[in-house]
């Protein structure tokens, strides 16, 4: 297979995490015999020091022409410190969502065998989860209308969203839930918010389409808990845009390092490739970082081109180095520390 992928490698360790999932796929197109062209262009605080800029319309044009995007990470303290900054590199990522129409950002969560015991919850709470967080992408507060009144003492942001999207959302929830064990969980917060009201509205007037799916709806504080309390009940989640944001952190750490989770962000046009974590600016250009989030996320994108055995051929060397102790410093606790490259050297050679 010919394939056109569009890097965006970003701020912090992103470049270095970047370059081992492209070292990987890389690996993974010579074994199998595909053809891949990397289209490198500007994203976050980097192309705000280039452009002026955090997503320009350069890079929208690469990424619309590619037949994915492969994404490392965006942000720089320089502006967290900066209430004030006009520009700050977030606007990109959303702007990017926002033009690409990922609407549908999938986040898995689910454990190493190896990794049990790194996780900061006990071994019997974790094992055997596997569960997939479907977070709206394009919507809710993120994208509502902001602002200041009262001479600036008083500010507000708006939630809002349409049955479209709500459906369009929760459509994929269900198509997910029926290739899995057809559980779906519609997390809102319903007794308060009438957001939450429509999204459970639209949710169940869908269930007779899916009449094999179970379907359950809970609050998401009680979701907050129960995550942490008994993460293998939960399968297939539908949520939206900030309950996902805030869930997906608090779930990623499960299987013991935000370092190792991928993500999928699917839409209306090119899907985009991501880790779940972000751009750990104290780590970065010092090869410490643990590239197997962008690795994985790698993995994910072969998966949706339908490349299954590429897809597992990733998944397979990262499960043999974890379980070798080819870990970066988040994992190593004491033993030997490999750098960002050396994991990724690894796992190429290994493919
Ligand atoms: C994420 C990030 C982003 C978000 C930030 C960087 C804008 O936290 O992808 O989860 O809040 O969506
Ligand atoms: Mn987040």
């Amino acid at each position: 297979m010919k394939l056109n992928i569009a890097l965006l490698a970003g701020d912090g360790i992103g470049p270095e995490v970047i370059d081992q999932a492209v070292k990987v796929s890389n690996a993974i197109a010579k074994k199998y015999n595909h053809e891949i062209t990397w289209k490198p262009a500007l994203t976050g605080a980097a192309a705000i020091d280039a452009v002026g800029e955090p997503y320009p319309d350069e890079t929208h044009a690469v990424c619309e022409a590619a037949d994915a995007v492969l994404f490392g990470a965006i942000g720089h303290p320089r502006f967290d410190n900066d209430p004030s900054a006009k520009v700050r590199p977030e606007q990109g990522l959303l702007k990017m969502r926002q033009k690409l129409g990922l609407f549908a950002n999938v986040r898995p969560t689910f454990t190493f065998p190896s990794l049990i015991e790194k996780s900061p919850l006990k071994r019997e709470r974790i094992e055997g989860t596997d569960l997939v967080i479907l977070r709206e992408l394009t919507g809710g507060i993120y994208f509502g209308k902001r602002g200041r009144e009262d001479n600036g003492d008083t500010a507000y942001d708006t939630c809002t969203y349409t049955r479209e999207e709500v459906k369009r959302l929760a459509k994929k929830g269900f198509e997910l839930a029926m290739t899995r064990s057809k559980k779906l969980c519609c997390v809102d917060k319903a007794n308060v918010l009438e957001t939450s009201r429509l999204w459970r509205e639209t949710v169940q007037a869908m269930e007779k389409d899916y009449p094999e799916v179970t379907v359950t709806y809970e609050f998401v504080d009680a979701v907050a808990m129960r995550l942490v309390q008994w993460p293998n009940s939960y399968d297939v989640m539908i949520t939206e845009n900030l309950f996902g944001d805030i869930l997906t952190d608090e779930a990623s750490v499960i299987s013991g390092s935000m370092g190792l989770m991928p993500s999928a962000s699917l839409g209306t046009k090119t899907k985009l490739y991501e880790p779940i974590h972000g751009s750990y600016p104290q780590a970065a250009g010092k090869d410490i970082a643990n590239p197997l989030a962008t690795v994985l996320s790698a993995a994910m994108m072969f998966e949706d081109f339908n490349l299954k055995e590429e897809a597992q051929a990733i998944r397979d060397a990262v499960n043999k180095s974890l379980a070798e102790g080819i870990v970066s410093e988040d994992l190593a606790e004491g033993g030997k520390a490999y750098k960002t490259s050396e994991i990724g050297d690894w796992l190429a050679k290994n493919i």
